[in-house]
């Protein structure tokens, strides 16, 4: 194949640097006995069924400050929806609200993704429920755990923080360019800072077993086009029922704080187009686009 030994030698060392385990025996060439559960874009790519989610690109880093960042770069530069961008570990994995993602390497996915849907910038928020949605069905399939949707994006199992989306938006007043999708999900954490300690928790902690990181990407991706599809072609009303199911919200007596504004009171409803709506304990409704919600 007109490809010397020592040619293979390099690469056979580079890929035993990235943690694949291979023997070599004299005469017969290369055994791979173990693969990593690295996030490299081949390893998730292999059974990949998807036909827009991790397609095209799947631009791997080993470490890096923030995937959002990174996709942010990428797409201003006219990366096609679709593209996928995953870190081992985030040096600046940020959260809602300016706070900070712990981004630990090889324990969690931290991944972004590149979405251009022909939406208005008003149907936004949409975007986050669907993958909302998308996480939780994910984690459903493959570990069973008792999953729910707390408004308008933590992923909870056991009353605690398993996942996270933060959504960035790039848009003229009537027409959206991108938006950025980030998940952090807790996979094989073992355990957690003493600020979040008691409110977070990783798919390890819940089942006591390590879940290869590559085959929770693959499932989110899968589960993800599913309802992406679903969303381009029926509209955003299956995806809302399905939020609904998975949510623990309505009905309950909640506080909500939104920029600068504190309500407390009973949820109405989720509208059709995401906003929580809350009757506050004077009898007045409130639509709230985005916040913290404390269950009372
Ligand atoms: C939150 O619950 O506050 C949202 C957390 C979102 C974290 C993810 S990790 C991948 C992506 N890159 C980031 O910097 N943040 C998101």
């Amino acid at each position: 194949m007109s490809v010397s030994r020592a040619a293979i030698w390099k690469h056979i060392q580079k890929l035993r640097e990235d943690g694949y385990v291979i023997e070599s025996s004299p005469k017969k060439g290369y055994i791979l006995k173990k693969a990593p559960d690295l996030l490299l874009s081949n390893e998730i790519r292999e059974g990949l069924t998807t036909e827009i989610f991790g397609r095209g690109d799947i631009v791997y880093f080993s470490e890096t400050d923030s995937t959002n960042t990174r996709a942010k770069e990428l797409a201003d530069q006219g990366a096609p929806e679709g593209t996928v961008v995953v870190s081992e570990k985030q040096t600046d994995g940020r959260g809602r609200k300016g706070r900070n993602w712990f981004s630990p390497s090889r324990e969690g996915i931290y991944v972004s993704l590149i979405l251009r849907p022909g939406i208005s910038p008003d149907e936004a928020p949409k975007t986050t429920l669907l993958t909302a949605v998308a996480v939780a069905e994910a984690l459903i399939s493959l570990t069973l755990l008792k999953v729910s949707i707390k408004w308008p994006n933590d992923i909870l199992t056991n009353g605690k923080k398993i996942a996270g989306i933060l959504t960035e938006i790039r848009a003229e007043i009537d027409a959206i360019d991108y938006i950025i999708v980030g998940l952090g999900l807790n996979v094989n954490t073992p355990d957690f800072p003493d600020d979040i300690r008691e409110n977070a928790t990783s798919i390890l902690i819940e089942t006591g077993k390590h879940f290869p990181r590559v085959t929770v990407i693959r499932e989110y991706l899968k589960q993800y086009e599913r309802y992406y599809k679903i969303f381009g072609r029926i509209g955003f009303e299956p995806i809302l029922t399905r939020w609904k199911e998975l949510s623990n919200i309505i009905g309950r007596q909640i506080t909500v704080e939104a920029t600068g504004t504190k309500h407390t009171g009973q949820v109405q409803d989720i509208d059709r187009d995401g906003v929580l709506i809350l009757k506050d304990n004077a009898g007045k409704y409130h639509r709230i686009f985005s916040g913290d919600v404390i269950l009372m």
